[in-house]
């Protein structure tokens, strides 16, 4: 966008060797947020070490969904800029997911921007990524596209999703870094991979429609909620 505000068309001669070299030189012209790598995403072996470096003008953080909080280094260069530095050590698979560099709000100064990084570290003793269980239940209150959220902690893992009891995979999309997405119908859904030669379930998704008015859809959530727990602790037997 940058290049095509800048190139006056039409263009002269001579300009036309220099649009490579802008290219090139793009995020360093960019006075915003820097991180390296500067890889979209990222594949790490269990118990590696790993590091996050994020720069920017003014105060930076490296922040994920869960955990919020990351232990990491800020420093001040000599030239006024901004370092947050994020050592991943000893990784396994929950250390799967999205990074985001941001700039710490609670300095008050340029909000907004944000780089992202998505790491995946394939463990063979993690097959789904834990869900929290608001996650599992997805409620909707007019039909449109959603995402069961089931993830793996390898890119390279195939993916199929299923309506629960059902062997036949369905035809939607499916992300590495987010889940499947598209329409779905009020039922009960179940990612499936195989690692080694072992089939991995996912948690169930349970998708419900909402009808009525709003004040009463946190109640019917509750109860939806209530009920599903019930079954659940009555297909494993009573809690251990
Ligand atoms: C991961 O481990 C494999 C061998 O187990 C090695 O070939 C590869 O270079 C390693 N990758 C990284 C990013 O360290
Ligand atoms: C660091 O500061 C220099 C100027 O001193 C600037 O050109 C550069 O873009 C800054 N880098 C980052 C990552 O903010
Ligand atoms: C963000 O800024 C606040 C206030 O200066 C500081 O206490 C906090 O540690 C900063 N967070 C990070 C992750 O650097
Ligand atoms: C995976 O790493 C996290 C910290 O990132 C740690 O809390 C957890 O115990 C580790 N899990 C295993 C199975 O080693």
């Amino acid at each position: 966008m940058l290049l095509l505000s800048a190139v006056p068309a039409p263009v002269p001669k001579g300009q036309v060797l220099l649009l490579p070299l802008l290219v090139l030189l793009g995020p360093q012209v960019s006075q915003g947020l820097v991180i390296t790598p500067s890889e979209p995403e990222i594949v790490l072996n269990v118990s590696s070490t790993f590091v996050l470096t994020c720069s920017g003008p003014a105060p930076v953080m490296w922040k994920r969904m869960m955990p919020k909080q990351l232990p990491q280094e800020l420093t001040e260069t000599p030239d006024g800029n901004f370092s947050s530095v994020l050592t991943l050590t000893n990784v396994n698979g929950s250390d799967t997911g999205e990074y985001f560099c941001t700039y710490n709000d609670s300095h008050g100064l340029e909000d907004g921007e944000q780089k992202r990084l998505y790491i995946f570290v394939p463990d063979p003793n993690m097959g789904f990524l834990p869900v929290y269980p608001e996650e599992v239940f997805i409620f909707l209150t007019e039909v449109t596209e959603i995402t069961i959220p089931c993830r793996v902690t390898d890119p390279q893992l195939v993916v199929t999703l299923h309506e629960k009891k059902v062997d036949v995979p369905l035809p939607f999309p499916y992300d590495h870094q987010r889940g499947f997405s598209g329409t779905f119908e009020d039922k009960t859904y179940v990612c499936k991979t195989i690692i080694g030669d072992k089939e991995v379930d996912s948690e169930a998704y349970y998708v419900y429609s909402l009808q009525g008015e709003l004040p009463f859809w946190a109640d019917a959530q509750q109860s939806i909620i209530h009920q599903h727990l019930n079954e659940c602790s009555a297909d494993r037997g009573p809690p251990g």
